[in-house]
């Protein structure tokens, strides 16, 4: 099984489970690291927001225009930052590592 890292508010290291198919937010949201998720993944609340390590930014596909106006609505947010529910996971990904973003 491919995994998924994070790191959380709290500098806290960890390991998650994947499912193929399934939201980054909704493997974060269920294995109840700190992400909400408030809007089911409608691209409305940033309460996904992660930071993508560098070496992965390049690897995932590209934000489209209406998470990067969400984005764009967060007080502080990193080049790297994503909304973790336009992430679909894929076993392409294992090893992704991502910080967790300030709570909106
Ligand atoms: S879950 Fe609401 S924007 Fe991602």
């Amino acid at each position: 099984m491919a995994h998924l890292h994070i790191i959380d508010r709290q500098g806290q290291f960890h390991t998650l489970e994947t499912a193929e198919g399934w939201r980054v937010m909704e493997i974060l949201r269920d294995q109840k690291v700190g992400i909400d998720g408030l809007c089911g993944g409608a691209c409305l609340c940033a309460t996904c927001h992660v930071v993508v390590h560098p070496e992965w930014a390049g690897r995932l596909p590209e934000p489209r225009d209406d998470e990067l106006l969400k984005l764009d609505e967060l007080p502080a947010i990193e080049p790297t930052s994503r909304l973790s529910c336009q992430i679909i996971w894929s076993d392409d990904l294992d090893g992704l590592t991502l910080t967790l973003g300030d709570e909106t």
